[in-house]
Parts: structure tokens; C-alpha cells; sequence
């Protein structure tokens, strides 16, 4: 069974048998020429699959990349440029992202912006991509030290999420998409929020109930000028936390980073009076039951708020985050002080 979730001009298509619909998608949109991007992992664990499933794709270019947010650069992005060129990738070329969110953000921003936009769509291969990053159109890579600090917002022309993809996924890059999945509902919907305290484990249905949720948001503030903001919740400190272990041997992935950043940024909503302390300790203590936080993460204060200076979320130099105001709630454009930063790292740090 398949379902179909309307986005902006595409549709978002999950279930079992969702490969047969990409066949039909590709039949009836008459590309030119199929490239297909992917790493080592999912060249060898996803491409197969696709490949027999789908025959238009049996002449595909394949782009392969190493894998890692540390490859989420802009010379992985020229060399994708390059091959598209090399093999005559024209205007009517179709893009096809196959991967977690490193691909699909580099994928998506290589497409958006290669002969001034070519279509491109996303077949998300981890938990993390399949509920969150695949949709929405946020593309971009990292620059400058910092987390997706250039990138563009630009839609796919379709989704099409196979959950049996999970199956050869490690529990760590499952927990990482978990993350997002706990943020959607935290911010959103306090009835997932609940159900998600006993039942982490029916994924299709979390990626159903997280892409509905998140789908809503991004049809309300397709630009993210608004309330689409609320779904920052988490990244503000996640990010710069993120940023400070990339290139480093003590690897953090984007969730891991994300759930700290939530913790962080919810005692900044409790210092704010945002939440309650009966709610702010139900929210870190289901995200502390749920994650295995990273041991011997080390970072200063001063390291941490200069990247949080920094972040593409602050405009006219006010620090601005969008902070959890109730369970299943969320204020977008909070204003925060550094001191309030400073105060939550305390907390962190003697707590955990
Ligand atoms: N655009 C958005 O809206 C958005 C939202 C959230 C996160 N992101 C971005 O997503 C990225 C993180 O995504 P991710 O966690 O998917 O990372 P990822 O793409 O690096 O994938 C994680 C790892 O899993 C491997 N892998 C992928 N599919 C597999 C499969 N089916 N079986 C075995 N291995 C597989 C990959 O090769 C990689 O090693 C970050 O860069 C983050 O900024 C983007």
C-alpha cells in the first residue's frame, strides 16, 4: 500500500510498493537523461533495488560520493556539476537523489542550481531523510565552518519513500533520525508526543505521522519566513554543536547534535518562562530515556556563541530561536541573551 501526502506541486509517495510509482512518475515525464546520486552505502545497499525495480533506470548515469556530512561540500557539489556536464546533462535531466540528508541536501542544491535548475527527486535510504529532510526543499551544503550556510529552497518533483530501505540501516543512524521525529512532535503535536514515549519502533508509520506533520508546516511558510521557523526548534545550538565536531575523529551526527540542541534550548524556553519546570522535566527526561547522549563531548561557551552568532537564524544581530512554548507547541523568533546561552551550557554540562 502506498500513501500519497500533497506538497508544493509534488507528491510524497511511502509504502511498500512506492517503486512502482517512480516507474510510472519516470514513464510519464519523458527526461532526457537520469542521473543518480548516491554514496557507497547506498550504491551497494538501495541502487540494486532501484535499478531492478524501476527499468527506465537501467541506463542511468550513476554519481557516487563518499559518504559523511564531512563530503557535504562545495567541491563535492562542482564535481557533480562536472559529471552532469560531462555527459550532456540538459535543462529536461532528471536528478535522483539516493541517500540519507547529505545526499538529498547536495543532490537537491546541485540540481537547483546546475543550468539554472533541472528537476530533481528524492528517494531517502535513512530514517533521518525518509521523515524529515526529503521534504520541505531545503538544499544546501556546509561552508565556512558552518552547518548549511549556503543552499537554496527549492522542491522536489516528487518523494518516494521505501521503508525497507531501514533494514540494512545501523541502530545509531536510526536513533539520528529519531531525533527529528521527537523534535516534529514536540513542537507539534502533543498526542505523537505521547504516543512516541511507547512506540519508537513502527517506522512506518512514524515517517507517515512526522512527514504529515512537518508537510503542514512547510504548505503554511514555504519560504521559511514564519512559522515554518518553528521547525529550527533544537538546531540553533544543535547546528553549532554539529559544526564544531565536523572534521573532527569524534564524529557527531545531525540528530545526536539535535537532541542536545533540544535540551539546551529547552531550558533557555524554561528560563523564559515558555514551559513550565513540570514540562520542561517531562521533555528532557523522555529525550534523556530515548537517546544515548554522546560521552565526552567537550565544548566552551565561547566556542558555542560564536557559531550561534553566526547562525542564518539571528537577522539585525538579535539572537532569535524558535523555542517550545507547551507540549506540542512551539514560539518562532524568541528573542535569547547570551547570558540565557550561557546559563542552559551550565545546566547541560552539570547534568548529564
Ligand atoms: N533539508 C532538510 O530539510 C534537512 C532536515 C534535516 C536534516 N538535514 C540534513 O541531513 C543530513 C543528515 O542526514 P542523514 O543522517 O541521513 O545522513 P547521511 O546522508 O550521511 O546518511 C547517514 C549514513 O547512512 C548511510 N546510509 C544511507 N542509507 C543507508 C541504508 N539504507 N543502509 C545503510 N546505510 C545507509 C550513508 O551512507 C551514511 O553513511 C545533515 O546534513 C542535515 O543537515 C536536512
Amino acid at each position: 500500500m502506498v500513501t500519497h501526502i500533497k506538497s508544493l506541486k509534488y507528491t510524497i509517495n511511502t509504502g511498500d510498493t512506492v517503486l512502482k510509482e517512480l516507474t510510472i512518475f519516470l514513464k510519464k515525464n519523458k527526461y532526457s537523461n537520469y542521473f543518480i546520486l548516491c554514496d557507497e552505502n547506498t550504491l551497494q545497499h538501495c541502487l540494486p533495488l532501484v535499478i531492478t525495480n524501476c527499468t527506465p533506470l537501467v541506463n542511468a548515469h550513476i554519481i557516487e560520493i563518499e559518504s559523511g556530512e564531512t563530503n557535504k561540500t562545495i567541491e563535492i557539489v562542482i564535481n557533480c556539476w562536472h559529471t552532469l556536464l560531462e555527459n550532456n546533462a540538459d535543462k529536461n535531466a532528471l536528478l535522483i537523489n539516493l541517500g540519507g540528508g547529505v545526499i538529498s541536501d547536495l543532490g537537491g542544491f546541485t540540481a537547483s542550481t546546475y543550468k539554472r535548475g533541472i528537476d530533481f527527486i528524492n528517494i531517502p535510504t535513512t530514517l533521518l531523510a525518509m521523515a524529515d529532510a526529503s521534504v520541505g526543499g531545503k538544499t544546501g551544503f556546509d561552508f565556512g565552518g558552518l552547518k548549511n550556510s549556503i543552499g537554496t529552497i527549492t522542491q522536489p518533483k516528487a518523494v518516494f519513500i521505501y521503508p525497507a530501505f531501514l533494514n540494512t540501516l545501523s541502530q545509531r543512524h536510526i536513533n539520528n533520525g529519531l531525533a527529528e521525529v521527537f523534535k516534529i512532535a514536540l513542537i507539534n503535536n502533543k498526542v505523537f508526543w505521547d504516543y512516541l514515549k511507547t512506540n519508537t519502533k513502527n517506522y512506518l508509520q512514524l515517517i507517515t505521522k512526522s512527514v504529515a506533520l512537518k508537510n503542514k508546516v512547510v504548505l503554511k511558510d514555504p519560504t521559511d519566513k514564519g512559522v515554518r521557523k518553528a521547525l529550527n526548534f533544537g538546531h540553533t545550538i544543535g547546528h553549532a554543536i554539529e559544526s564544531l565536531y565536523l572534521n573532527t575523529k569524534n564524529e557527531l551526527l545531525h540528530g545526536e547534535a539535535i537532541v542536545i540542541g533540544m535540551i539546551l534550548e529547552s531550558h533557555i524556553a524554561l528560563q523564559k518562562k515558555l514551559v513550565t519546570k513540570t514540562e520542561f522535566v517531562e521533555i528532557i527526561t523522555v529525550l534523556y530515556s530515548n537517546f544515548e547522549l554522546k560521552k565526552h563531548l567537550s565544548f566552551t561557551s565561547n566556542q558555542l556563541l560564536q557559531l550561534i552568532k553566526n547562525d542564518k537564524k539571528n537577522s539585525n544581530s538579535k539572537l532569535k530561536f524558535a523555542l517550545v512554548n507547551k507540549i506540542g507547541g512551539c514560539k518562532v523568533d524568541a528573542e535569547v541573551t547570551l547570558d540565557q546561552i550561557q546559563k542552559a551550557i551550565t545546566y547541560f554540562k552539570t547534568n548529564y
